[in-house]
């Protein structure tokens, strides 16, 4: 278990934003910056002069930046003293939102001790490294279904295609969900990752709709699977688990949470695969010649990428965080992607560089006792479409500049158009 001593220092001026009225590059909650693709040098400037400092009136409300990879890191190993249980995304102020729409499902990765361990124990079986092996057959042999299925030297979307099509059916095979209806797990992953539905009443309305459509569907399947008794899927795991002793709210919460958790992250290392191999055509073809180095470009793959841009702790007691004076019921926002850029801890920290040492060493997946209990079904995704792709001889090459997602937590691709070719 991550444990650290507190980040008590001497007290240091603390950069305070006011964006109430007037908008400021450091209220880097406003989602345009990532739309547009130029969050790099807003993080870059705050990086150098005020590593963690105070943004207030912002949609969100008040929240504190952290930018820096060891302060992160260091925040992240004291989950006591930084909660997980007043949420995990920027969302501070749920309040503003009438009482029918103000409704949080339980999940454990927004859960603190003991609970939060309990119930990833349920979890964790299912992402062993046998657990790994046992569906690497299944999910090679749905890589190269869909890789065959793709034309040569023709114009289609990259995200829909492959990124979205790949993670659905992983998902589905996961949850041995019914495979005519698995787009349902994408629109459904897509809403309930939407952090800026919190901002209108109507958008809070038709994210929640979607929410309960999920839950009344997966209510169907957990029927069945209870009568139909144990099966080696996750929801017939987690019904025959102690799991199946929580009250149903928290049950559907955490499969939510597997959806949403699994679903748009590793679509969009996916994506970023295509994108970012396209920034750097050394590194591809350094690649190309040598598939050795697919476990490398994996990890850097989703350390250029951050498919998560941030995650959010509340402070529980009033004390001096790196000798920022912060209050109990403070939010902390942990920006992995900016973490991930950090120049005083990784070399060439904006590069795609495949013999980067130690390349695992991002925060992509977070630290500490939240980090990604999915992680290696993530890596081995990746590492069988790299793997596929090698076996063909396959290039993607990414025409124009893609549509990107408008949020500030998912951090990824709505659409990129691409061509492939073979080398
Ligand atoms: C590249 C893909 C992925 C990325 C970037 C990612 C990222 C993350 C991050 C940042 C966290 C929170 C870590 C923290 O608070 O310290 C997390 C937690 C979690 N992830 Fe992932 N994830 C990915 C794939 C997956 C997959 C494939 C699944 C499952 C199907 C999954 C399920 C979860 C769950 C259940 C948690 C909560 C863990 C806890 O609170 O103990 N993730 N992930």
């Amino acid at each position: 278990m991550a444990t650290a001593a507190k980040p008590e220092t001497e007290p240091v001026e603390t950069i305070v934003t006011d964006v109430s009225e007037t908008p400021h590059p450091w209220d880097v909650s406003v989602s345009d910056i990532y739309v547009e693709d130029r969050w790099q040098p807003i993080f870059k400037e705050m990086r150098e002069k005020a590593p963690i400092n105070k943004v207030v009136g912002s949609a969100y409300g008040d929240y504190w930046n952290v930018t820096t990879y060891k302060e992160i890191q260091h925040i992240e190993a004291l989950p006591d003293l930084y909660s997980s249980a007043k949420g995990i995304t920027i969302i501070t102020d749920p309040d503003n939102l009438p009482d029918d729409l103000n409704i949080q499902l339980p999940m454990f990765i927004a859960m603190d001790r003991p609970e939060h361990t309990e119930q990833r124990r349920v979890i964790a079986p299912a992402f062993t490294p046998a657990e790994m092996t046992r569906m690497t057959d299944e999910v090679r042999g749905r890589t190269a279904e869909i890789l065959d299925a793709l034309p040569i030297g023709e114009k289609f979307d990259w995200v829909d295609r492959v990124s979205i099509e790949l993670t659905t059916q992983m998902l589905a095979i996961l949850f041995d969900f019914p495979w005519e209806d698995r787009r349902k797990l994408t629109e459904w992953s897509d809403w309930m990752g939407d952090v800026e539905s919190s901002l209108t009443i109507e958008s809070r309305r038709e994210q929640l709709e979607h929410v309960y459509e999920a839950g009344a569907y997966f209510q169907r399947l957990w029927d069945e699977r209870l009568e139909k008794g144990e099966a080696p899927d996750l929801l017939s795991r987690m019904i025959h688990s102690e799991m199946r002793n929580m009250d149903q709210f928290t049950f559907m919460g955490n499969l939510m949470l597997l959806i949403v958790g699994g679903n748009d992250t590793t679509r969009n290392s996916m994506s970023g695969y295509a994108y970012g191999l396209e920034q750097f055509p050394d590194e591809r073809e350094k690649l190309e010649d040598d598939p050795e180095l697919i476990p490398a470009a994996v990890q850097e793959i989703i350390r250029w990428q951050t498919p998560l841009a941030h995650m959010r702790r509340t402070v529980t007691e009033d004390h001096l965080m790196f000798g920022h004076e912060v209050k109990e019921g403070d939010a902390v926002i942990l920006w992995y992607i900016s973490g991930n850029r950090d120049e005083n801890f990784f070399v060439r920290p904006d590069d795609i560089w495949l013999e980067r040492p130690k390349p695992g060493r991002h925060l992509s997946f977070g630290y500490g006792i939240h980090r990604c209990v999915g992680a290696r079904l993530a890596e081995l995704q990746l590492r069988l479409l790299l793997e596929e792709m090698a076996k063909r001889r396959l290039r993607v090459n990414v025409i124009g500049e893609p549509t990107r997602v408008s949020a500030c937590f998912v951090h990824g691709y709505k659409k990129m158009d691409v061509e492939l070719s073979t080398y």
